[in-house]
């Protein structure tokens, strides 16, 4: 199956021996990058998301400028809202906009749930183009959001520091928000496996928003729709969950079908291995705001890191992703740090 020339990354998902741990990191694909911004000026958003010859070349930028040991393919969790039917607009500067707002009965009902592959049809598109100008070089990461931080968007509207509106709907109408739970569970199941058979090698869950809600509510909201995901993809690419902020999830997480776990910088790596057992691979946790300090103390961080969490079964990433100040040489000492640490 896979001829790829760096397959580090899915070796340490299947908790194989490595030389050294693959790096990524999440949001790779962006604002940090000049060549990013040229296009950012030239096209919109959706246009980006939307034309595989471009999705595929911002796909790549990061592969070329700082060398990860993977791809993320670009493009957005609220593609999801939209194949569903919701209008999601994507506003310069100020983020993500749903002019209508799920509420009731009604706005579930009407939403849709098939024809997900042939709706992001340009996804499917982009991924295999990608794929092709990767020439196996490193494996490329598909992805989508998980249920609860889709769940936020679509009741919310827009984005949010507390989810108060998206808590009041699942505290107040848990029937209702289960029903809506499921709805996303079952389009980003199909959007996955459609995404592993265009030729993602990995798909990664970004349950971004999991952090605002307690260990019960995560229980009750997040975790049976994280596990129904990574159950249902098992058998066709290797699953990284990122509940971003539950560290209280990690053990039960250990114990499902998944094949990574993202964490943030919220947890020591002893911590969240010893909740996990050693039983699977970890994927983190450098706070982004560290690649603000300068390239030497970058280094250095990184090292330590990669020591506190151990060279197997280890994925070196950020805690979330990376953010628009960020020099580029910054980025890649985070990366070539990885690469010296032989
Ligand atoms: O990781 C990558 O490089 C792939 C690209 C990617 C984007 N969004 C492109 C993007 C990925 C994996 C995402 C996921 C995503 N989108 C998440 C989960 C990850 C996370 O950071 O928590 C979330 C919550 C969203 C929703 C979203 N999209 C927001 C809140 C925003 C605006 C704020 C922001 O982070 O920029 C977006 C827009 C967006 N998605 C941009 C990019 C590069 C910035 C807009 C632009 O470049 O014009």
């Amino acid at each position: 199956m896979s001829q790829l020339k760096n397959d580090l990354l899915l070796k340490a998902l299947r908790g194989e021996n490595v030389e050294r741990p693959p790096v990524w990191m999440m949001r790779q694909a962006g604002r940090y990058l000049p060549e990013y911004i040229g296009l950012r000026e030239k096209y919109d958003f959706f246009t980006r998301v939307q034309t595989p010859e471009l999705a595929a070349e911002i796909t790549l930028q990061p592969v070329r400028r700082i060398g990860v040991d993977a791809a993320i393919i670009f493009s957005d969790i609220l593609v999801i809202p939209q194949a569903m039917g919701v209008e999601v607009l994507m506003e310069e500067g100020k983020g993500p906009h749903l002019p209508k707002v799920i509420k009731t009965q009604n706005d579930i009902n009407s939403l849709s749930t098939d024809a997900v592959e042939a709706k992001l049809d340009y996804v499917m598109k982009a991924l295999a183009l990608t794929k092709q100008e990767l020439n196996g070089e490193v494996p490329l990461i598909g992805f989508a959001g998980a249920p609860w931080t889709i769940l936020c968007y679509m009741v919310e509207g827009k984005g949010s520091k507390t989810w108060e509106k998206a808590k009041q709907f699942c505290f107040t109408q848990p029937e209702l928000a289960h029903q809506l739970l499921q709805k996303i569970t079952d389009t980003t199941i199909l959007y996955l496996k459609a995404q592993t058979k265009a030729g993602a090698d990995v798909v990664q869950v970004f349950d971004s928003w999991a952090g605002s809600l307690s260990p019960e509510d995560f229980k009750c909201f997040a975790q049976p729709y994280l596990i129904q995901i990574a159950d249902a993809l098992k058998d066709d690419a290797p699953v990284i969950l990122f509940p971003k902020g539950s560290w209280y999830a990690l053990k039960d997480l250990s114990e499902s079908s998944a094949s990574g776990l993202g964490i943030d910088w919220c947890i020591s790596p002893k911590i969240a291995r010893e909740l996990t057992s050693d039983k699977i691979t970890l994927q983190g946790n450098f706070d982004p705001a560290k690649l603000l300090l300068p390239v030497a103390e970058i280094k250095k961080e990184v090292k330590k890191m990669i020591r506190e969490f151990g060279v197997q079964k280890y994925i070196v990433n950020l805690g979330h992703g990376i953010t628009p100040n960020i020099p580029v040489d910054h980025a890649k000492a985070f990366v070539d740090a990885v690469k010296e640490s032989l």
